[in-house]
């Protein structure tokens, strides 16, 4: 999850349920380039992670693809599906040295701390559907836009990692919208799907909205009544 831009070239898309992991990574050389909204890999369901690859190179190269995909973006959250592979996978991290570039004020409204890298295969997630809180987020496949997403406030997530060990997280604030952002991917969703659509803003002027506070926002994007 990210709304800072990224190389493009032509757009993956698969079949989940024959992809073939080792041909893909024969075939995708180097960092592959993150797949932009429109191309079918987006709008799929990705498919289970088979338990045979649990612990594989060939699971731990997807895996390291990932990360160094989601670092060079940069982005702080990256699923399998962003570079074409439609498998239950994610990554996501917000280091220390990037949350040092945000206003206090900005990592307190948005309760954004820093995340450790996680990885994440054949993931669940459930909200603690207690609170949602709206605020403005990107994708590193809807390349230069943000827009307003409700989202819980906290949620569980478990999985395994790449040696099929179990991974379970609390996660509130930041990291818990980065969860549901990259839980979403795996199931052919964008946060376009999920905006608050009189929000969606380009780049240029994303700065200077998202300082302010979401409500603000919306009172001033509503249209005045018709007389
Ligand atoms: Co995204």
């Amino acid at each position: 999850m990210s709304s800072l831009p990224d190389s493009h070239h032509e757009p993956h898309s698969a079949d989940p349920a024959g992809f073939d992991l080792d041909a893909w990574l024969t075939t995708a050389g180097g960092l592959p380039p993150v797949v932009q909204a429109g191309a079918g890999v987006l709008r799929q369901r990705a498919a289970p992670v088979d338990v045979a690859l649990f612990g594989s190179t060939a699971l731990h190269a997807l895996v390291e693809v990932m990360v160094d995909v989601m670092r060079r973006a940069p982005g702080v959250g990256l699923a399998a599906p962003q570079i074409g592979v439609p498998l239950r996978v994610f990554v996501a991290e917000d280091p220390e040295e990037r949350l040092v570039q945000l206003s206090d004020d900005a990592k307190a409204a948005r309760r954004r701390v820093a995340l450790p890298l996680l990885v994440l295969v054949n993931p669940t997630l459930v909200p603690d559907q207690g609170e949602q809180v709206t605020f403005f987020e990107g994708c590193l496949s809807v390349r230069g836009y943000g827009a307003l997403v409700p989202r819980w406030a906290a949620v569980q997530v478990t999985g395994v990692d790449a040696d099929g060990r179990a991974v379970s997280a609390s996660l509130q604030g930041w990291p818990a919208r980065i969860m549901q952002h990259e839980m979403d991917h795996l199931d052919g969703t964008l946060y376009v799907d999920r905006m608050i659509t009189r929000s969606f803003t380009c780049e240029a002027e994303l700065g200077r909205l998202s300082a302010r506070p979401a409500s603000d926002v919306l009172r001033d994007l509503a249209l005045p009544p018709l007389e």
